[in-house]
């Protein structure tokens, strides 16, 4: 069959722009996929930022105002790679045109915005999903499989975490994540608070109530115009959450982490959930094996399973070999791609519009009980 072509414009040709241009230009990685995408037109008003993209074969439209992109019924999909003060505008825009788009997270600086975005997107045609790769990693896909089995039993215990340092360095300058005026109030919070959530929202894991301990570390930075300027935002969050009983489980507790300054870290996401009969934990740190806890004959044994590069879309590289961060932006546009078209069947799906909603009033109650010192319920 052939694949269909899908023509895609990008708003905001920054690092996640670009990293969509790359995999396009690799998607013959992919075995017997329903679509082709190609970059046709990027929107960014950094004339740097346009031209990195003179590079990218199929890509005609340069423009410096999104408008255009939006109005330009040529273009099948916009993906929204945009600062988070920018999100709503433009993805109430995208959505009121009718335009498909995959949105980057957080969906808008805060809980009122991502409310107003979804709340147009429901009354729209458009089909739309939001960015969140990290789940792609064939041990992230298994250790979903095996915790929705129900082969956990009744659950005691769930952490997600994202831990990086990338602001470890005092000396790093300031850049529009770095300010609540830009990045949100919930700072780290919205820079990787959806990598954490997507997976136990998606096993239905919604906390009824929040404690939050947040951390502002580095508190000024450089700016690239000289001199120090204020740092705003919270570097780190860590959010004990309740989950209520369900049919499926008792009640039980659940961490979310997330950090931008955790020493020793590149870029780790991992998930771990326990229960009374089994248990399942991944990072990407080691992002060739999986481990599954069980009790046999009176023991308590972690046993280790290799995975392999088995992804929910074949590749042509070899099962044996290693999955990155590459791989799993391939992975979730496949997903994201082919679900539009109808095509996901029963392989894991992008996250969902709700699921970002329902992150940031996790991440709204995080503001209220760092400023109450109490747990607070969800809005
Ligand atoms: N999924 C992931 O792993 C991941 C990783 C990093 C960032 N993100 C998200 O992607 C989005 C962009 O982050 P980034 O790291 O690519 O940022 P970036 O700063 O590298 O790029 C953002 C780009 O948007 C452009 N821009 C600013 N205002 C614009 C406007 N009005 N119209 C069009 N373009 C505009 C900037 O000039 C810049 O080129 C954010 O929502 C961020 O949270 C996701």
């Amino acid at each position: 069959m052939t694949p269909r072509p899908v023509r895609i414009g990008v708003v905001g040709g920054g690092l996640m722009g670009r990293e969509l241009a790359a995999l396009c230009g690799r998607w013959l990685h992919l075995v017997d996929h329903p679509v082709r995408p190609e970059v046709v037109a990027v929107a960014d008003p950094n004339p740097a930022a346009r031209e990195w993209f003179e590079s990218v074969a199929t890509c005609t439209t340069f423009a410096n105002d999104w408008r255009a992109l939006v109005d330009d019924d040529s273009i099948d999909v916009l993906y929204l790679a945009v600062p988070h003060n920018i999100h709503e505008e433009l993805y109430i825009a995208a959505a009121e045109a009718g335009r498909d788009f995959l949105g980057e997270k957080p969906f808008g600086i805060d809980l009122a915005a991502a409310e107003r975005i979804v709340a147009a997107i429901d009354s729209s045609r458009s089909f739309v999903r939001v960015s969140s790769e990290m789940p792609f990693f064939p041990g992230a896909l298994r250790a979903f499989d095996y915790a929705a089995s129900g082969a956990l039993g009744d659950i005691i215990d769930v952490r997600s975490q994202f831990a990086h340092s990338s602001d470890i360095d005092r000396g790093k300058i300031i850049n529009w994540k770095r300010r609540a005026e830009t990045c949100g109030e919930i700072g780290v919070m919205g820079d990787l608070g959806m990598h954490v959530a997507h997976v136990p929202l998606r096993l239905g894991y919604l906390p009824s109530s929040v404690y939050a301990l947040l951390d502002d570390i580095v508190t000024t930075r450089p700016s690239a115009s000289g001199g120090v300027v204020p740092c705003d935002t919270w570097d780190n969050a860590l959010l004990a959450n309740r989950v209520p009983a369900s049919s499926a489980s008792r009640g039980f507790t659940m961490l979310w982490e997330t950090r931008r300054i955790a020493p020793g870290n590149m870029n780790s996401w991992s998930f771990e959930a326990l229960g009374m009969d089994g248990g399942v934990r991944f990072s990407t740190r080691t992002p060739t094996t999986l481990d599954r806890f069980t009790r046999r004959d009176g023991e308590q044994v972690w046993e280790q399973v290799q995975p392999g590069n088995v992804s929910a879309w074949p590749m042509i590289s070899g099962g044996i070999f290693e999955f990155g961060f590459a791989d799993a932006l391939l992975q979730m546009w496949a997903s994201f791609l082919a679900e539009r078209e109808g095509d996901l069947g029963s392989r894991f799906g992008t996250a969902t519009p709700q699921e970002a909603l329902d992150s940031h009033r996790v991440f709204a109650a995080a503001l209220l009980s760092q400023a109450s010192g109490c747990a607070e319920p969800l809005a």
